[in-house]
């Protein structure tokens, strides 16, 4: 006989999780995006819903669909997702904050498809909201965990980003190693909390990984 271990270990918990990357209007058929694909956020709203969580998963374009039973809302703007993540914060227990969220868009969309008329084309940026900074100055009951891409200076970086947004934990991932992290299958990273303490994700699938840092999660709220 086989033993079927059933976790439900979430019971009870309200999870909101944001993932893949946000699409910013340049005209009407052409964006600013990133190369994030989603797939650890959707990875750790399957997980979180397999444990017996009630997950609220944000999600940008992706090619993914999300396992039966996780309530999705699709955005396309880093505009759209501050507004459905601020609808849902006051009554999550945990938010997991993994998408790439650009962090400029175009001043202004133009309404007509732009032409090519000059030899250059210049466009003025300007800053989105940064979602998670705000939902770390209205924290309440909120576990709030942040991730961190970083090409350098990883540690430091990620424990500037953990102080300055208010979060519990921040998960760091080195965006520049090729095949791990962002639009790939394993990913490799760290996890820094706000004590200081710093623990090794080795290169794993991120599945597993959405497990182990459902794993921490809990530690934490059960400290
Ligand atoms: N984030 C967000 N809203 C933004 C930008 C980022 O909520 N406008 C969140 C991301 O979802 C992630 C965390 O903030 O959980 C860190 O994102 P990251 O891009 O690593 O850091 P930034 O604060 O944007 O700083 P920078 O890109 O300059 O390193
Ligand atoms: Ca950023």
């Amino acid at each position: 006989h086989q033993l079927i271990v059933v976790q439900n270990d979430f019971r009870g918990k309200k999870i909101l999780i944001t993932a893949g990357g946000t699409k910013e209007a340049i005209d009407p058929v052409r964006y600013i995006g990133n190369r994030s694909s989603g797939k650890m956020g959707y990875a750790l709203a399957s997980a979180a819903a397999a444990r017996g969580a009630t997950v609220t998963l944000i999600s940008g374009p992706t090619n993914l669909k999300a396992a039966c039973g996780i309530k999705v809302e699709y955005v396309e703007a880093a505009s759209d997702m501050r507004a459905a993540v601020l609808a849902h914060y006051n009554e999550s227990d945990i938010v997991i904050k993994a998408a790439a969220v650009a962090d400029y868009r175009p001043q202004s969309t133009a309404e007509h498809k732009i032409k090519k008329t000059g030899d250059t084309l210049q466009l003025v940026l300007e800053r989105n909201p940064d979602i998670l900074l705000e939902l770390g100055q209205l924290k309440k009951q909120q576990m709030l965990i942040g991730f961190a891409a970083e090409t350098q200076q990883l540690v430091l970086h990620a424990q500037e980003k953990l102080a300055k947004k208010n979060l519990d934990m921040i998960i760091a991932n080195d965006v520049s190693v090729p095949g791990v992290g962002f639009n790939a299958d394993h990913n490799i990273a760290k996890v820094l909390y706000r004590d200081g303490r710093i623990e090794e994700l080795s290169k794993m699938s991120k599945e597993h990984m959405a497990n182990i840092i459902l794993d921490k999660i809990l530690a934490e709220c059960r400290k």
